[in-house]
């Protein structure tokens, strides 16, 4: 099996602006001075450390973390180069900011927003075309997996997508984020072996649709409540690559507890 560089990436949401941003630095730069595993394992290329803060804070998290290897991220992006779109970010300009990923549709942007899967699928174009890798976030709602609709929902929005794609741009570029909405910021988070099975599935239509090889190299994180004390456990399973951490990636302690659990693993 293919051995998959681990991610774990902080998505800020609507917190944290300069000034806050950067005493995180100040804090994440003294945590990592003392994390001798933590900074063998990405000097190895075994794991990666992203960030995604509010597009105001990006220029500040680029240089409050300068020298140090710590990916920066966007939480959204417009799936136009430029033009008159008031209130919008090209992806070309957060890749002049430094971004390596742009989230897109995560389920804050399909609920609250009302991003649809054929927009997130342009967005997710537009990302790659500017070299940057999208994380792609999949997941069902509380309703729908009552009613047994998850992998249908998954299977949906992942093939969506990422319909027409070349399969090398979905290996080597593209991340998948499985994020069951029920779990987001509601401190429930999914058992291992559930989250596991949904990974496994989206492999699996990985395989199918893009081929083995890619499908064995596709990076799928999970999301939803991970902290310190389940970290570890989420991580042992075979489909899950990483991390995707909300409320807990605010703080550097329980940030880095995350990191933690992920070399433990
Ligand atoms: P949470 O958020 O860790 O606060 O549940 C995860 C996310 O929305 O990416």
């Amino acid at each position: 099996m293919t051995a998959r560089t681990r991610l774990i990436a902080g998505n800020w949401k609507m917190n944290r602006g300069p000034s806050e941003t950067s005493t995180f630095c100040e804090k994440f730069r003294r945590w990592w001075d003392s994390a001798d595993e933590a900074r063998a394992s990405v000097g190895e290329g075994k794991l990666e450390i992203a960030i995604f803060p509010p597009f105001i804070s990006i220029g500040t998290a680029k240089e409050g973390l300068h020298g140090i290897s710590i990916l920066l991220g966007a939480q959204n992006c417009h799936q136009e180069a430029s033009g008159a779109f008031t209130g919008e970010i090209a992806p070309a300009m957060l890749k002049d900011a430094g971004c390596r990923f742009v989230l897109v549709g995560h389920s804050e942007r399909r609920q609250l927003f009302g991003e649809q899967d054929e927009t997130i699928a342009l967005k997710v174009r537009a990302v790659l075309a500017e070299g940057m890798d999208p994380v792609l976030c999949v997941g069902e709602t509380l309703k729908e997996r009552e009613s047994g609709e998850t992998f249908a929902v998954v299977e949906r929005q992942f093939l969506k997508a990422l319909a027409g794609l070349d399969p090398d741009r979905v290996a080597e570029r593209t991340v998948v984020a499985y994020e069951p909405v029920w779990a987001i910021g509601t401190g429930r988070t999914a058992r291992d072996e559930d989250a596991q099975e949904v990974c496994q599935c989206i492999r699996r239509l990985a395989a199918e649709r893009f081929g083995d090889e890619t499908a064995q190299k596709l990076r799928i994180l999970y999301g939803g409540s991970v902290k310190a004390s389940n970290a570890t456990g989420l991580l042992n399973m075979p489909d899950i690559d990483g991390a995707l951490v909300g409320g807990a990636s605010l703080e550097v302690a329980s940030f880095g507890g995350i990191i933690q659990g992920c070399i433990a693993r």
